[in-house]
């Protein structure tokens, strides 16, 4: 999978690329290249917003900067071109798992009060948001959705940790434990280290659902009403 990532402030993404992502890139399944939109601007200050039209609180990023930016992607036209955006539709598991069935995901960062829409409108086939709230920038959103997608991505994670995880089954994940068996007076469930491995899936399906009725009954109720 192939991230090309348009970006005011690529030498913020050196955060995503540790870790388990670090070693997915270093296993060469995922590619993370970093387009900084500045090396476009024709100004010789190299400007790259501007003061909107009709008015208003700050800038505004230049609609043919980001454009030849996003014009030196090769084989853009076969790629997703995603806008970060706190007016797109909210991500989710779901959302997460159909991206990675992509081959070539193109990540648009707005910053300041954001891009002008006329590039928007040309290049941009999905506005994705991470809640709301609003952030300084998208770069911060575009490292969530390449950490989250990435994972779904095989070799990456070993494939029965995402069938387990929160949201996987439309469950929040059951507690875990590790050693010691004992901490601060507080023991580990008996059961886990019973063997019995029926009745550790049992405990486990019925901690999912307690766990998931406490912290998120939307969810609960979701997931009682498809079964
Ligand atoms: C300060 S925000 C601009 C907000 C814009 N003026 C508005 O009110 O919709 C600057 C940039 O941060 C990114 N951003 C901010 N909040 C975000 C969120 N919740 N999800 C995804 N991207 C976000 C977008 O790329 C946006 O262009």
């Amino acid at each position: 999978m192939k991230f090309d990532v348009l970006t005011l402030f690529p030498e913020m993404f050196q955060a995503v690329k540790e870790s388990v992502i670090g070693k997915a890139i270093e296993k060469e399944l995922i590619d993370i290249n970093l387009i900084n939109i500045r090396d476009f601007s024709k100004d010789k200050h190299k400007k790259v917003d501007d003061t909107p039209y009709g008015g208003g609180a700050g800038m505004v990023m230049m609609p043919d900067v980001v454009y030849d930016a996003y014009c030196s992607i090769k084989d853009r036209e076969n790629a997703k071109v995603i806008y970060l955006s706190p007016q797109g539709k909210t991500l989710n598991q779901q959302k997460v798992e159909s991206l990675s069935k992509e081959k070539h995901i193109i990540l648009l960062c707005g910053h300041y009060e954001g891009i002008d829409q006329r590039v928007i409108d040309e290049i941009v086939d999905e506005e994705i948001s991470i809640g709301d709230y609003v952030l300084t920038g998208g770069e911060l959103p575009a490292m969530v959705l390449i950490d989250s997608v990435s994972r779904y991505i095989e070799g990456v994670l070993n494939e029965s940790s995402i069938e387990e995880e929160s949201f996987s089954k439309g469950l929040l994940e059951y507690p875990q434990y590790t050693r010691p068996e004992e901490f601060l007076g507080r023991t580990v469930p008996d059961v886990l280290k019973s063997g019995h491995h029926q009745n550790i899936e049992k405990w486990r399906k019925e901690q999912a659902i307690k766990i998931t009725g406490e912290k998120r009954p939307d969810l609960l109720k979701k997931f009682e009403d498809a079964e």
